[in-house]
């Protein structure tokens, strides 16, 4: 008889846990992953990316169907908002998508046992009213919101939310106030803003998108202006009360000062998402969380305690999907006895707003603190495609290092930013040098010509500009 139940439990089925459940059962391991959900796909997929995409690819044909964009076109139409159907068309991805992780565990044999998962020992994880017990556990527990003091979350009320409440708002809000210009508060503020809402950000620091480069987040703001975003930096958010169908807000400037008050119809706190540990019995196995309440590993996902390993959002790093994936399949093949890596430095980030906002590597801040560098940048306005369908803003930018050129860091505003930025991940994995990419042949007319361009920038040479 087996020593253990099985070779591998995974904690969790967002698309850290299911992906490490795949990979090991494809690597002949025998896997069970817990998940408390009714529905696997984690965050991601019921309150994630997959919703929040659904919405902005909707607003977005809304969007410009209200603001003339289509008009510019010869395409005249009048848009009526049937927000039902809209949130239909949501639910709908979410539902297919979310089964089509369970066909995949039943294609590949894991086992999907539905309880939350607590430790009786490294070894033994009770799920529900089920005792399992497995030679290597893997914590993917994710995230969940980081919450506000003195301010109440209530989803079903919709007044004060989270981002799991904004996407379900049964109506658009009059006056929305977004606390924290981050990735979720830009794109949640867009899609209700594209569908009527008068939209205020407010956010801590003295700009949007902490963590992007420095030129990236003021061109950022100067596009959420234009679109209408009202936005009011280097405010901190002090408490909210609600009083009938209204929130009031208090807020004062980061640095001190005078406090004001802001009255909506609609609050979205978005000011960060913090690791799942509560529950998980960590005391028993005796793993300690880290100051950021994460759980630290070492480079191939172990944790110190042997057989317990951890990945995803649980751990230190960006709160991403794709990492999350990327390191539940190195953490399957390092149980399996393979090698199994992750490039933290080259995890690229996207903000899938209308323009997108996309990077990768180094911003240029910390590239200088490194050494001399080299930059050249291309505006979208000066790429055919871009300009021939109408999409003048934003522009891409390469950070190469002076000496080498190496390429260190691309970021890009475009409106398929999320799509360019997946040739400079790949070009930076080979470590390519800006001249590498400024000799590639790339297809015309593409909006991706401008990494090209701006490649050929850091040399002082774009021909188009
Ligand atoms: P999660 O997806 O959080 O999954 C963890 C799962 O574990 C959950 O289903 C939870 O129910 C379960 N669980 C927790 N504890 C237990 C337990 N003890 N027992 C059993 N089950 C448990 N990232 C991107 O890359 N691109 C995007 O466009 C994007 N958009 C986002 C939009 C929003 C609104 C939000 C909130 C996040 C978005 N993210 C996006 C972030 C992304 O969702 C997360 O980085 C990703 O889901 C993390 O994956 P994970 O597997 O680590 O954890
Ligand atoms: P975030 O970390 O991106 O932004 C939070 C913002 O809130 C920061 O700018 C911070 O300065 C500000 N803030 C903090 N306290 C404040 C206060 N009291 N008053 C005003 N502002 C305050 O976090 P966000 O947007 O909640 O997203 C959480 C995570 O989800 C992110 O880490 C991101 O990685 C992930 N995510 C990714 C997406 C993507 O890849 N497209 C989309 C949505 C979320």
């Amino acid at each position: 008889m087996a020593e253990y139940d099985y070779d591998v439990l995974v904690i969790g089925a967002g698309p850290g846990g299911y992906v490490a459940a795949i990979r090991a059962a494809q690597l002949g391991l025998k896997t069970a992953c817990a998940e408390s959900r009714e529905t696997l796909g984690g965050t991601c997929l019921n309150v994630g990316c997959i919703p929040s995409k659904a919405m902005l690819h909707a607003t977005e044909y809304f969007d410009a169907a209200a603001n003339g964009a289509m008009a510019k076109m010869g395409i005249k139409v009048t848009p009526e908002l049937d927000l039902e159907t809209m949130h239909a068309q949501r639910r709908d991805a979410v539902k297919q998508l979310t089964g089509g992780v369970a066909f995949l565990f039943k294609k590949n044999k894991v086992d999907w046992l539905n309880g939350f998962a607590k430790f009786q020992d490294a070894h033994t994880v009770k799920v529900g009213d089920k005792t399992v017990t497995a030679k290597n556990v893997v914590i993917a527990t994710g995230s969940t919101v980081t919450p506000l003091a003195n301010v109440e979350i209530d989803n079903a009320k919709g007044i004060v939310v989270d981002s799991t409440g904004a996407l379900e708002l049964p109506a658009v809000p009059k006056k929305m106030v977004v606390i924290g210009g981050g990735v979720i508060g830009l794109e949640l503020g867009s899609v209700w803003r594209r569908l009527g809402a008068e939209v205020i950000v407010v956010e801590f620091l003295d700009q949007l998108l902490p963590g992007m480069d420095g030129e990236i987040r003021k061109e950022a703001a100067k596009i959420f202006k234009k679109q209408g975003m009202e936005l009011r930096l280097g405010m901190k958010v002090t408490g909210v009360s609600v009083k009938g169908k209204k929130a009031t807000l208090t807020m004062e400037p980061s640095k001190g000062g005078d406090s004001e008050t802001l009255t909506a119809d609609c609050v979205l706190v978005s000011i960060g998402r913090r690791p799942n540990t509560d529950g998980l019995g960590l005391d028993a196995i005796g793993l300690k969380t880290n100051q950021r309440g994460q759980i630290e590993t070492d480079h191939d996902f172990s944790t110190r305690v042997d057989g317990v390993w951890a990945i995803g959002d649980v751990i230190p790093g960006p709160m991403l999907a794709h990492k999350a994936e990327d390191e539940g399949i190195a953490v399957a093949e390092n149980i399996a006895g393979m090698t199994g890596i992750v490039n933290h430095d080259l995890i690229p980030g996207v903000v899938y707003t209308l323009p997108e906002i996309a990077g990768v590597g180094l911003t240029e801040e910390a590239a200088r603190e490194k050494g001399e560098v080299k930059v050249g940048k291309f505006p979208m306005l000066a790429n055919s495609r871009a300009k021939t369908n109408h999409e003048p803003d934003g522009f891409v930018k390469i950070i190469a290092d002076a000496e080498t050129d190496r390429v260190l860091g691309v970021w890009c505003i475009a409106t398929v930013a999320g799509t360019m930025i997946s040739q400079a991940t790949q070009a930076m994995e080979f470590g390519a040098t800006s001249e590498d990419i400024a000799y590639t042949c790339h297809a015309h007319p593409t909006h991706s010509e401008a990494i090209k361009e701006a490649a050929m920038a850091v040399t002082g040479k774009p021909i188009h500009i």
